[in-house]
């Protein structure tokens, strides 16, 4: 807490460079893990006058802007409109994860510190892939589309593709600007993760595979013109996909993700950029990972039981369906610990009417419902 004052403080003097030397000399640990840093902007959502306003002097008074390193704040200055872009990418990568795995003992839990996905960031195992990756994907897939809503002020559309694209259709109107999008999220996403080594890597190559899922589901669409709909002629251009389907594509590949190690090929040159050709599969007779898929290096937590240490919360509490034998059913999300069951009243709006004009009453129906909990 006194170093998110002291950051602000620092940052309204305009003392950039001597705050982080203060911040990293005072908290220590803090200041070791940087990964995904740039996710402690997502607070800076819930004060919308701040995002609307350009200037930036209002824009370094929120402290959740203290998580951003310098390169990424001068990113934030260059491209006015863009924070609201990636704090919006963020919330709504949030929000797939949670509903991809809502089902799982592990939910994508998140806490309103900065350090919103908590200690799952700092392991290498596939939970830690999927955040990396859905992350970055949201950011790329909020750039690309607000591009071409006009919100940012150092991008548009993608016009690039232009002239006829086929015997019927020309291409035209205003794609979604994907490769600002990805250049953005490369520079931004990216730079947060410093190292050498294979965590390093494999973060890189995560964030790449959410950026990968989004642009190469890009989609043609077309408008028809001509005589009242005959569609002689056919505008078209290119869309981002949804991102409930990306979401889905990225539940994929965490379930065929690759573990990985460190191949050392006798190349010296460190490079800066993940070098995919250093990661390999931890079992030879695997096929390498291609740059779409997520790869981790270390086995996940069973999930079960709150541990502080390595901050899974557990299942404890949590809701499981009793005829289910997957994965959300009780015998597994509770662990074999049982659960206790609830029948709870439940009151809902039903029977609706119409009344002309124009008001809508309904009745109150109540039902009880059987809940489970995990004990
Ligand atoms: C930082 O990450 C390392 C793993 O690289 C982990 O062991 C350590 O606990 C982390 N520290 C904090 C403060 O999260
Ligand atoms: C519980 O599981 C059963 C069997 O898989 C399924 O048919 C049902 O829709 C599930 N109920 C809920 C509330 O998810
Ligand atoms: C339904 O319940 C709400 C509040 O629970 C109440 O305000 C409303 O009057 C009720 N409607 C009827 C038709 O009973």
């Amino acid at each position: 807490m006194c170093c998110d004052i002291m950051r602000v403080l620092a940052l309204l003097l305009g003392m950039k460079a001597a705050c982080v030397l203060l911040v990293s000399s005072l908290s220590g640990t803090g200041a070791v893990n940087n990964s995904g840093r740039w996710w402690g902007i997502v607070n800076v959502a819930s004060s919308a006058n701040l995002l609307t306003n350009s200037k930036n002097v209002q824009l370094v008074l929120d402290p959740s802007l203290g998580q951003l390193n310098r390169r990424q704040r001068r990113l934030i200055r260059q491209n006015p409109g863009i924070l609201h872009a990636i704090a919006a990418g963020l919330h709504t990568a949030i929000k797939e994860c949670k509903w991809q795995f809502r089902n799982r003992r592990w939910n994508c839990p998140t806490t309103h510190s900065p350090a919103i996905f908590g200690k799952i960031v700092n392991r290498g195992c596939r939970e830690t892939a999927f955040v990396f990756a859905i992350t970055s994907a949201g950011v790329i897939h909020a750039v690309a589309r607000s591009c071409s809503e006009g919100a940012i002020e150092s991008c548009t559309c993608d016009y690039r593709r232009r002239g006829p694209g086929g015997p019927d259709w020309h291409w035209g109107g205003c794609s979604d600007n994907v490769d600002f999008g990805r250049m953005f999220s490369r520079e931004f996403v990216d730079s947060s993760e410093r190292g050498r080594d294979l965590r390093y890597l494999i973060n890189l190559h995560n964030n790449e595979a959410g950026r990968m899922t989004v642009s190469s589901e890009m989609r043609q669409e077309c408008k028809c013109h001509g005589m009242s709909g005959s569609c002689t002629v056919r505008t078209c251009w290119m869309r981002l996909p949804s991102f409930r389907a990306v979401g889905d594509f990225l539940k994929d590949r965490f379930d065929g993700a690759s573990r990985v190690v460190y191949a050392n090929k006798g190349s010296n040159r460190a490079s800066h950029r993940a070098d995919p050709n250093h990661l390999e599969p931890e079992n030879p007779s695997h096929k390498p990972p291609s740059s779409r898929d997520l790869v981790y290096f270390e086995k996940s937590p069973n999930f079960c039981t709150y541990h502080g240490k390595t901050g899974t919360h557990g299942t404890s509490g949590r809701t499981c369906n009793s005829s289910s034998m997957a994965l959300d059913g009780c015998e597994l999300l509770c662990c074999g610990r049982g659960f206790k069951t609830q029948t709870e009243k439940v009151t809902e709006r039903c029977h609706c009417t119409f009344h002309w004009c124009c008001h809508v009453s309904c009745l109150n129906c109540t039902s009880t419902q059987t809940l489970h909990q995990c004990l």
